[in-house]
């Protein structure tokens, strides 16, 4: 969602908080702007509606030349897509970037709205106003976002100048992610680490309720009544070439390609498949809690919780003495949930940073119950606030839509499960044979994708002027299915939806007609005649329809296109990334912006 960057130090700050705001691009954004500066003391401000070359050419005839400045990408929550609306607001002596959203800002409003005339519909300009209001000679810019802050309802992280102290950045966070990078006689600021990248590797996590005045050469870090902290400074991770397309011509299609690379950080030192084990370090999880887990909560939002949907089918196996559930954090958060003596949570989120997955994780943790988390986003703040777990290695994912985290999420979690398995003293057999299909998985996904990328782009180009697609798929494939149907919708904006294929003849069979297709994922399991049914059932009613399967078996569908592996547990996870091609290509025919799709961000922040 919105993205925030910062600077103070020798550079021209106007060129690296554009490039900064590049690299927040991917979060998703309808507006960006910047306020810096200069050395005489005065201020700048630039904003443009769109994307941020909009910005760039607005600067060329406003060239900016301070060394001190903030940056945003707004997407918009309180008042439309518009200039005047878009970040920094400037007020007073106040210029201020902010991300979140402040609950109370009505009320603040009307209070404040005798001394301030406001230009925007926004509830950051309130908050600008607000430190205004309390910025005086008595109190220094620090003490006044400090008093600001205590009187606000709600989620924040901003940043915030004042021509009247010139050399220092007030940061301060609630709910909404800063990263304070510390540089030599230089000071960054972003809502996200790739914007520090190629800066500096040092970096301060700010954690809810602190506030940091920063200068080029100091970071002193407070809580709201302004008693000193000790600031941790941390390294951070990743180059920038993880952040770059390498050569592809977009974001989506290299994580989708680089997946073998990705999963093999994943699995790295994770599993003997020569032993048949698997191991994941960081649980913080005794071998008497481990042994004793009867009850798991596997939680998540959009493709994480279909992660956790896979998932809990290979757990069950794994660990047949285990009760699993498999929530949606939105949902989940409000509900009046039980969870029984022996439970473990497990939050799997790819940017540590959705709003809904973090409040379910602290209403979990009300319960008394250990949490673990499964995330990408090192450092992020689900990584911090659970009491142990795995990150996945996936490198940062910058296409909105999820790809290469899905793959790595299924496999850590099915690690975990192999442990746990261990630790149940479960059948041996079967978590070596898990390990040895993570362990050939990478070079499997490698392998599928080569061999069918040229024909899902065939079939994308076929099928993309339908209206409605269906994916079907019945155990494992249902999973799938289902995250088929959301990477489809995503990025190429057709309708469509999941259904396991035993519900079909329960409703969904009444909307098949020639404006739809549908993606029938075809497993060679238990269950395979059983799915063939609802296969015929779709094809006697005139059904258009693509399998994807590993069956070598005949089947009657407009395309199939068949994978060939020895994989009998995780090819559900090879089908899965010949949808994701299929998504990208469907986009791509349709000329959508693939990497960036309409009225999506990449980490939803806000609730
Ligand atoms: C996936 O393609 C989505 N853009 C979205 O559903 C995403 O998976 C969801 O918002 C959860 O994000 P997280 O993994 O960063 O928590």
């Amino acid at each position: 969602m919105c993205g925030i960057v910062g600077y103070l130090g020798g550079r021209v700050a106007q060129d690296v908080l554009v490039n900064g705001l590049k690299r927040l691009e991917y979060r998703g954004y309808d507006s960006a702007g910047i306020a810096t500066l200069d050395d005489d003391g005065k201020a700048g401000l630039t904003r443009a509606v769109g994307k941020i070359i909009a910005l760039e050419q607005k600067l060329q005839s406003a060239q900016q030349d301070g060394h001190l400045g903030i940056g945003h990408t707004r997407w918009a929550t309180h008042g439309g897509v518009t200039e005047r609306n878009a970040h920094p607001h400037h007020v007073g002596n106040i210029y201020l970037v902010h991300n979140g959203i402040i609950e109370n800002y009505r009320e603040l409003k009307a209070e404040l709205s005798k001394q301030y005339k406001f230009k925007s519909d926004t509830d950051s300009e309130v908050l600008a106003a607000l430190i205004d209001s309390y910025y005086n000679n008595d109190r220094s810019l620090k003490d006044a976002v400090a008093q600001a802050l205590k009187r606000v309802r709600g989620t924040y992280g901003i940043v915030v100048f004042s021509p009247l102290a010139p050399k220092e950045l007030i940061v301060a966070r609630l709910g909404s992610p800063l990263i304070i990078g510390v540089g030599k006689d230089e000071t960054m600021v972003a809502s996200d680490a790739s914007a520090l990248l190629g800066y500096t590797e040092k970096a301060i996590y700010l954690n809810d309720g602190e506030l940091a005045r920063c200068t080029p050469q100091s970071v002193d870090l407070f809580n709201l009544n302004l008693q000193q902290l000790n600031p941790q400074v941390e390294t951070i991770e990743g180059d920038v070439a993880e952040i770059q397309k390498g050569g592809y011509d977009h974001f989506l299609l290299k994580e989708i390609m680089e997946q073998a690379t990705t999963l093999r950080n994943a699995l790295s030192g994770r599993i003997d498949a020569k032993e048949g084990s698997m191991r994941l370090g960081g649980l913080n999880l005794s071998p008497d809690e481990l042994r004793s887990l009867e009850h798991l909560v596997i939680v998540g939002c959009g493709t994480a919780y279909y992660a956790g949907l896979l998932a809990s089918y290979y757990l069950e196996q794994l660990v047949p003495d285990l009760t699993i559930e498999v929530v949606i954090a939105s949902e989940y958060r409000y509900r009046s949930f039980h969870l029984p003596k022996h439970s473990v949570a497990v939050v799997i989120s790819q940017s540590g940073e959705t709003a809904d997955t973090l409040a379910c994780l602290r209403e979990i943790k009300k319960h008394g119950v250990k949490t673990l988390g499964i995330v990408n986003a090192v450092g992020s703040t689900i990584a911090r606030e659970v009491d142990g777990g795995s990150y996945i290695y996936a490198g940062p994912e910058i296409s909105v839509a999820s790809t290469k985290a899905f793959t790595a999420q299924v496999a850590t979690l099915v690690i975990f499960g192999g442990m746990l398995a261990e630790a149940h003293g479960a059948n041996k057999a079967l978590i070596a044979e898990f390990a040895e299909e993570l362990d050939a998985l990478p070079a499997q996904i490698d392998q599928t994708l080569q061999k069918h990328q040229k024909d899902i782009k065939k079939l994308a180009e076929k099928y993309a002027q339908y209206q409605h697609a269906m994916y079907l798929g019945r155990d494992t494939a249902y999973p799938i299915s289902l995250e088929g149907a959301l990477k489809l919708k995503e990025v190429s904006y057709l309708h469509a939806e999941a259904y396991p294929a035993g519900e079909l003849k329960h409703g969904p069979i009444a909307l098949i007609d020639d404006r739809f297709f549908e993606v029938f994922n075809l497993l060679d399991n238990r269950l395979f005649e059983k799915s063939l049914g609802a296969l015929h059932e779709l094809r006697a009613r005139g059904g258009k329809v693509i399998v994807l399967t590993n069956s070598q078996k005949e089947v009657d569908a407009d395309d199939v296109v068949r994978i060939e592996t020895p994989l009998r547990h995780l090819a559900p996870l090879l089908l899965n990334v010949l949808q994701q091609l299929f998504a990208y290509y469907v986009a791509v025919a349709k000329g959508n912006d693939v990497d960036q799709p309409r009225n999506l961000a990449k980490s939803v922040t806000v609730e």
